[in-house]
């Protein structure tokens, strides 16, 4: 059984909590208002726990639920206590006022930006951006893309989407994360343009 931990009380962390409690994975949540954090594990049930904000996560993956606005000061909050985790960046890295720009420095990402404040021992890893949490919650099986430097942290992101009923994606190295990040801007133009917001961007394998 694998230990995941989630940072942040939102939507996404209550779509992909649930998932991974489905999937038989342990769940712990962590907010910066234990009150919050311990309804969201009362609500998720399947033993969820909740864990304290800014103190060592349980999960060898940790995932970065919260706006990207906010994930670089998250893990700095973190520091030391991030050592040696797997973390999964899930943000878009567009505004809520602007979804047609990223948010990011020209030549990066915002994963690569995160990668920069972790501990040299911890691996970012970018996935699920391109599936939106409405969708992950239908429970479907889905394609998601991920992009990560470490072979290790990424074969254990791979395993843990399998456990969600999902299909690993591997998009190749966390440069790769900018493009994953633009994906998040298609998806919003596609939403936007006529195709509605219950999309999944997908891969067909042609044999
Ligand atoms: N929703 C989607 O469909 C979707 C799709 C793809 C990717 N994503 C990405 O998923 C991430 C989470 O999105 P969401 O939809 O779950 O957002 P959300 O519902 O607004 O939840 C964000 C969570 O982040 C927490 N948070 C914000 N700033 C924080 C800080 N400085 N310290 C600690 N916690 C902080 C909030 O805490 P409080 O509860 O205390 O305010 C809240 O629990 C974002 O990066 C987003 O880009 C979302």
């Amino acid at each position: 059984m694998t230990t995941i931990s989630i940072i942040g009380l939102g939507t996404y962390a209550r779509a992909i909590g649930t998932r991974a409690i489905e999937g038989g994975n342990a769940v712990e949540v962590i907010g910066r208002d234990a009150a919050k954090t311990k309804d969201l594990g009362d609500e998720l049930g399947g033993g969820a726990t909740a864990g304290t904000f800014g103190t060592a996560p349980a999960g060898d993956i940790v995932v970065l639920a919260v706006p990207f606005a906010s994930a670089e000061s998250v893990v700095a909050q973190y520091g030391d206590a991030l050592a040696g985790k797997v973390v999964i960046d899930i943000s878009n890295t567009f505004t809520a006022a602007d979804d047609t720009e990223l948010v990011t420095p020209d030549g990066s990402s915002g994963a690569q930006e995160i990668a920069k404040a972790v501990p040299s021992s911890a691996h970012v890893v970018k996935a699920f951006n391109t599936v939106f949490a409405h969708v992950l919650a239908l429970g479907r099986p889905l394609d998601v893309l991920f992009a990560g430097d470490d072979a290790q942290a990424k074969a254990s992101v791979s395993a843990f989407i399998e456990t969600l009923g999902l299909r690993p994606r591997d998009v190749g190295g966390l440069a790769m994360a900018h493009w994953l990040e633009g994906a998040g801007l298609l998806m919003m133009g596609l939403a936007g343009h006529g195709a509605g917001f219950n999309i999944a961007l997908g891969v067909d394998l042609l044999g």
